[in-house]
């Protein structure tokens, strides 16, 4: 099947402009002519957007922020809007990152809000979805992620689908160092194509990239690429460093 390939850094809250732009420096550099069978992404945070997207333009590198809100634009303090971000240079945005969703109140039904509010601007979305530990071993993972799919793409269209990317994100996985096994991840992300299929039809199941995440590092990237249907990862704290990100790019190829 051929499904684009997508390599994404997620920064989190890390780095300053000055930081930002020595390792997405490096990168374009060392990404240069990289053949494009893999979609390369950086999502620094808000704040390096614009510096970022200044350097990046015209590379095969793209731009996603980490965040947005459902609304276009008024009185919400704080906030950033699909517009803001399509006008800074952001290809994607993720939505429903687990630190969101664990740390400031993110539910399927916000994350289906801001899916809807970025795709009539737009925009791509990278979505979010994964299980706890606690959710693994009551083995409700598969209910878990069946309702984040179902509850977070509610009222979506095929077309709408077209700029849809999933990445699945174990929690326990996140930050830990503890990979899923690349057979334990193949196996939701099985599932979270077949609730694609059951709600989109077999055309958007088959061609829809779903992401890996959570602890991918240069060593464990290729043999998760391997899986059937491991189309790419979004990386965390391996992603802070451009050496490293680098290996995992290229050992995505
Ligand atoms: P780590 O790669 O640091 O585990 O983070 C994964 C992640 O949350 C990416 O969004």
């Amino acid at each position: 099947m051929n499904r684009k390939r997508i390599i994404a850094g997620n920064w989190k809250m890390n780095k300053v402009i000055e930081e930002s732009l020595s390792l997405v420096n490096e990168l374009k550099e060392a990404v240069q002519g990289i053949n494009d069978s893999i979609e390369i992404v950086v999502s620094p945070p808000f704040t390096t957007l614009s510096v970022i997207n200044d350097i990046i333009k015209g590379s095969n590198i793209l731009l996603a922020a980490q965040d947005v809100f459902w609304e276009d634009k008024g009185a919400y303090t704080g906030e950033i809007s699909p517009v803001m971000l399509k006008d800074v240079g952001c290809k994607y945005t993720i939505i429903g990152h687990s630190e969101r969703r664990q740390y400031f109140n993110e539910t399927n039904e916000t994350v289906n809000k801001k899916i809807k509010a970025v795709l009539k601007n737009d925009l791509s979305v990278i979505v979010c979805v994964g299980e706890t530990l606690e959710e693994r071993e009551n083995e409700t993972t598969f209910s878990v992620i069946g309702t984040q799919i179902r509850d977070g793409l509610n009222g979506l269209g095929q077309k709408d689908m077209e700029q849809v990317v999933i990445a699945y994100e174990p929690v326990w996985a996140i930050g830990t160092g503890k990979t899923a096994t690349p057979s334990q991840a193949n196996e939701v992300h099985i599932f979270i194509r077949d609730t694609i299929k059951e709600m989109f039809g077999d055309e958007i199941a088959s061609s829809i990239t779903i992401q890996y995440g959570g602890s991918v590092n240069p060593s464990n990237i290729t043999e998760l690429m391997s899986e059937s249907d491991i189309d790419g990862a979004l990386v965390g704290g391996a992603s802070l460093d451009s050496g490293s990100f680098i290996q995992i790019i290229r050992g995505a190829l």
